[in-house]
């Protein structure tokens, strides 16, 4: 096959996967997989429709993302209220499914984690919608759905439970276990990497949405500050590269009081050995994860792009997330770009990590494989820094087998060099991302839809 037919067989996955209701198209699934009757992979998932959405906004049918945007919406009202519990409004599910019942009707049902494997609350969802709505609205110039007072409602709602206090100690957002992609025990509760940068997206996106009336205008004064402190925090906190590791190894600890350096607590002794010589001088990584005596030292691909893409990071530190990928490329990139976690957690940390989930087996699935979902955003960063020539490489690594693995889900090993031993087949979100790679990389055209994503 010629890359042509390549990208002809990723749009007829995209097309096959949308799903319609009462006639028109409102998303797509998350894998065209017949053999997962099971699972939820036939649902629409918020966060695999964003790579779909983007394709549709380049290729100018506009119809399904403004129906998707309507119907997650509205969707909001199905949330369950837990005995006991106030309802957190503004939350907006993990997944729908469009149901045909024997009388041909069609109904529209939402899973707010309720259904979900391990019951895993959907934090990201909103946060996808919103920036989403602020690129469906740049590139079609269509203003009238986000200054609709639905929408402006919905996105005060989705504002008020995301900037609401609970336990924080930071700017950071602090989460539940497994909920944004990694949706499974891994480590990614507290305050992950990936979840701060979709927040600082977010917050930006809302702050230009939002129209500035009288109803909106304490909020629209948290959301500026908050933009400003979280930015400040995760550039200095998160960011590490040979310096920031050099002080981090000499940090005294048990610090107490207004002075302290080593604020959260972090042991020097937490830094883990296969650090040592892994950072060159020129190259550098925001953390995954930071809290009260934890510093998660593992590299997290998506909140690392995304962070680049949204400009949470400097420019500076940007370039030198691009050169890690250059320098680490066998372990970041390897034969599938690219690798979702590294490294993998191994033995008792395994156990004790995952609650020993045979799926997240070491170099697999989340516990290091590498997913072809992520080459959207590793391209689009690629961009933003002036490193096509990385992405161009990426991109071929996967022309030579990703369209012939049948848009595999996720790759397994060190390198990505299998297909997943439990990985769907026609994944949506693979295809899409590779389709989205290629427009930026060859059309010019494509990329005023991306540059929506640029803040
Ligand atoms: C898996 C992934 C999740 C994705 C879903 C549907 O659960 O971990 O990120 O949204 O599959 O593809």
């Amino acid at each position: 096959m010629l890359d042509q037919s390549y990208i002809q067989s990723a749009r007829d996955l995209l097309n096959d996967a949308i799903i319609y209701h009462e006639g028109t198209p409102v998303g797509t699934v998350a894998a065209c997989d017949h053999s997962l009757s099971a699972s939820n992979y036939n649902e629409c998932f918020i966060r695999d429709f964003f790579p779909s959405a983007l394709v549709f906004l380049m290729d100018g049918q506009y119809d399904i993302v403004r129906n998707f945007l309507d119907i997650v919406l509205r969707l909001r009202t199905q949330q369950q209220q837990m005995l006991g519990h106030e309802l957190a409004e503004g939350l907006m599910p993990a997944s729908f499914a469009v149901n045909n019942d024997v009388s041909g009707s069609a109904s529209l049902v939402a899973d707010f984690g309720d259904r979900a494997i391990g019951r895993v609350a959907p934090v990201d969802s909103a946060m996808w919608w919103i920036i989403l709505l602020r690129s469906y609205t740049l590139v079609t110039g269509d203003t009238s759905l986000a200054k609709s007072d639905d929408y402006q409602h919905g996105i005060r709602q989705i504002l008020g439970l995301y900037l609401k206090e609970s336990f924080e100690t930071s700017p950071a957002m602090l989460v539940p276990d497994a909920s944004s992609m990694i949706d499974r025990r891994m480590g990614v509760n507290g305050h992950p990497l990936e979840i701060q940068s979709l927040f600082y997206g977010m917050l930006l996106s809302a702050q230009d949405l939002l129209l500035n009336n009288a109803d909106n205008h304490t909020l629209l004064g948290m959301v500026r500050k908050r933009v400003q402190t979280l930015r400040s925090y995760i550039r200095l906190y998160y960011w590490l590269d040979i310096t920031r590791l050099n002080e981090i190894h000499r940090y005294s600890s048990e610090e107490f009081g207004w002075d302290a350096v080593n604020v959260l607590n972090i042991n020097p002794e937490s830094i883990p050995e296969w650090l040592d010589g892994w950072l060159t001088a020129d190259s550098g990584y925001l953390v995954g994860n930071l809290g009260p005596g934890k510093m998660d030292f593992r590299f997290f691909t998506l909140g690392n792009l995304l962070a680049v893409l949204f400009g949470l990071t400097t420019d500076e530190q940007a370039c030198k997330l691009m050169n890690l990928f250059e320098t680490r490329w066998d372990q970041l990139i390897g034969q599938m770009p690219l690798k979702l976690i590294y490294p993998a957690v191994t033995g008792k940390e395994w156990v004790i990590m995952t609650g020993s989930d045979p799926k997240n087996v070491a170099w697999s699935y989340h516990n290091g494989g590498n997913w072809p979902t992520l080459l959207w955003a590793f391209t689009g960063a690629a961009i933003r820094t002036g490193r096509e020539d990385l992405a161009r490489s990426a991109y071929e690594i996967a022309t030579q087998r990703l369209p012939q693995d049948k848009w595999a889900e996720y790759y397994d090993g060190k390198s990505g060099s299998l297909i997943g031993r439990r990985s769907n087949l026609n994944q949506t979100w693979s295809a899409t991302s590779y389709i989205i790679s290629d427009s930026l990389l060859n059309d010019p055209d494509s990329l005023s839809t991306f540059e929506t994503l640029i803040f």
